[in-house]
């Protein structure tokens, strides 16, 4: 079949891909002019392990093109896939400009019969707002498919092939068909319902995998107080399969682009039908404490840190990404600024992003050794392996007081040794 996909964006570059692997002829299309140059090149322009041979396999079968906007005929597809941000507004609402645009565009240059297919997490309702404003006054017929998108930054590829489920809403039986279709080699139960579940279903999704996060980090403060260890707590808990074990790993808390905006947005759709969404409200006050931990614990062993070299070991909100929207080092580092600190940097990824927001107001190292070289304390940020991989024995002979301040509880055998400090979250003291 042959698909457009409006935004090359995690969710719509992966798509796009995916769909042209499994043999339909793709064309991503974008606005900006140098993404649609990267991607030409086979050059992703987002970090995603395995997407870049992904790009170049099915580019040059011929099955994935990418596109300007302005460029592209919108009759040369049966199926558009709108795959545009959903940012999050001032008022913590989505915004919705670009599907806006999008959705306009798409009302004055199509001339045939479609199927409009939403990737793009949108407040509820919106699917029929769209199907009612292409429909509005046109000759030409659009159905409307809702589909959300399930995967994961750092392993969209992975995911974007084992799905665990397909979800499609609709008021049309047909065109549920026709994406059951379009989708059949991925082996998955499909969810065929309404727009307003399949609107919700995303939301609910994420903003219960932020609340079971928060639940971690609300239960890792009470073992740091009463002397338990998280470790332990959320093993013992996780075996339960009516708990399970996943997404209950305390820390410096989520951060990304999804989990902050779609909780922030379920509240506020709560709001508007007058419905308690206090869980979640919760799960966001304490996520916003959490990822600022690490400072607080700071606070009880330095008095002042002006002028004293902090490393930081990872920016990016999780590892496999060189993504920093809403990371908790953002929050970190701007904490230190306001204390005077002097602050070093490593990311194996995320550095060039780091640049745009801090400048010259801190300084990027080159590797994690230089990064602690004559510090007086470590804050562990993002699990890569290649600070997962840094030796004890190198905290001790780089750092001027060898001190881990562990966000993600990656050293903890540094609890065993006499000559490193080491605090981590939901575990007493040992300092
Ligand atoms: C999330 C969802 O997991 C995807 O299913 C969804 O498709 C995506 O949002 C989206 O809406 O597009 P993502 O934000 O890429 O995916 O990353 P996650 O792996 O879910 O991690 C989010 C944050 O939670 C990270 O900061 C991570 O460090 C943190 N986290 C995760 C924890 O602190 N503890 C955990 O146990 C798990």
């Amino acid at each position: 079949m042959k698909i457009s996909v409006i935004g090359t964006g995690y969710v719509g570059l992966v798509t796009g891909v995916s769909l042209a692997e499994i043999g339909h002829e793709v064309i991503c299309v974008d606005t900006n002019v140098e993404k649609i140059e990267m991607l030409k090149k086979y050059k992703s322009p987002i970090y995603e392990p395995g997407i870049e041979k992904l790009i170049k396999s099915n580019f040059e079968a011929g099955r994935l093109y990418f596109e300007l906007n302005s460029e592209l005929n919108y009759d040369d597809c049966e199926i558009i896939y709108l795959a545009v941000g959903t940012p999050q507004a001032e008022d913590g609402t989505a915004d919705l400009t670009y599907i806006n645009q999008v959705i306009d565009d798409i009302r004055n240059r199509c001339r045939q019969d479609k199927i409009i297919v939403t990737k793009s997490t949108v407040p509820v309702g919106t699917n029929l707002q769209i199907k009612e404003s292409l429909n509005k006054n046109n000759d030409v017929y659009f159905d409307v498919v809702s589909n959300p998108e399930f995967l994961r930054e750092g392993s969209a590829v992975k995911d974007v092939f084992n799905p665990e489920r397909i979800v499609l809403g609709s008021d049309s039986k047909e065109a549920i068909q026709k994406i059951v279709e379009v989708n059949h080699k991925f082996n998955a139960p499909a969810i065929q319902t309404n727009f307003e579940s399949t609107e919700i279903i995303k939301y609910a999704s994420n903003a219960f995998l932020a609340t079971k996060i928060s639940y971690a980090n609300m239960i890792s403060n009470l073992c740091e107080a009463a002397g338990a260890d998280i470790h332990s707590v959320t093993k013992g808990m996780g075996l339960d399969h009516r708990i399970g074990d996943k997404f209950l790993q305390a820390g410096i808390g989520y951060g990304g682009s999804c989990f902050p905006k779609d909780t922030s947005a379920l509240t506020k759709i709560s709001d508007k039908y007058h419905v308690d969404s206090s869980i979640v409200k919760s799960a966001m006050k304490i996520n916003e404490q959490q990822q600022i931990k690490l400072i607080s614990y700071l606070d009880e062993i330095y008095t002042d840190v002006k002028d004293k070299k902090i490393s930081l070991l990872g920016l990016a909100f999780k590892p496999e990404t060189d993504d920093i929207r809403d990371a908790a080092a953002i929050k970190i580092i701007k904490k230190l600024l306001e204390r005077q600190a002097k602050v070093h940097v490593f990311d194996p990824e995320a550095m060039n992003n780091i640049k745009q927001v801090f400048g010259e107001k801190i300084v990027y190292e080159e590797t994690a050794t230089s990064t602690l070289q004559g510090s007086e304390a470590a804050l562990v940020i993002t699990e890569w392996d290649a600070i997962k991989n840094i030796e004890l024995a190198e905290f001790k002979s780089e750092m001027k007081r060898p001190l881990i301040l562990d966000g993600r509880g990656i050293f903890l055998d540094a609890e065993e040794d006499s000559e490193i400090e080491y605090r981590t979250i939901g575990r007493k003291g040992a300092i």
